[in-house]
């Protein structure tokens, strides 16, 4: 499935009035994981500013004992901070990298913004080597937008 076929299933999660938030935000791991091949892990931390820390929400894939993870450690930790998207096409060459299965070859981390904060994050990894473009990229800022839509 393209990404612009998927964003309209996404707006369609968003919008369905039966659902809790962590429903929906399931939902979109699922629907994500299910239709790009690369997408091997679909998930979302959220930011806890008082503690500096990450905390795991909803997602699709193995289990994952990084359920917490402080500001700066890992990609995802970085994004806390930097507030902008990595993608690491090969998590092999990264210093400050969390490794959660040796299966996982590369990531992407793309930043929620709600009122214009750093709320949290979707982060997926990938079986993969080097399969993220700017259209993913797009695309997942597209999902965060929608995804804002619900605080
Ligand atoms: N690899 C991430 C840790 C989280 S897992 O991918 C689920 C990182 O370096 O931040």
């Amino acid at each position: 499935m393209t990404f612009q076929e998927l964003k309209p299933k996404v707006t369609e999660i968003i919008l369905k009035a039966n659902l809790s938030r962590d429903e929906k935000l399931l939902n979109i791991c699922q629907l994500l994981s299910d239709s790009i091949t690369y997408y091997n892990w679909v998930g979302f931390y959220f930011a806890n500013h008082d503690t500096k820390t990450l905390h795991l929400g909803p997602y699709v894939g193995a289990e994952t004992d990084h359920t917490i993870i402080p500001f700066g450690k890992g990609i995802c930790g970085q994004v806390a901070e930097s507030n902008t998207n990595f993608v690491v096409p090969d998590v092999a060459a990264q210093d400050n990298y969390i490794a959660c299965s040796f299966t996982v070859k590369s990531e992407i981390v793309v930043p929620l913004f709600v009122d214009g904060k750093n709320i949290g994050q979707i982060d997926i990894d990938s079986h993969v080597i080097d399969p993220f473009t700017e259209e993913d990229e797009r695309f997942l800022e597209f999902v965060c937008v929608e995804i804002a839509k619900l605080y």
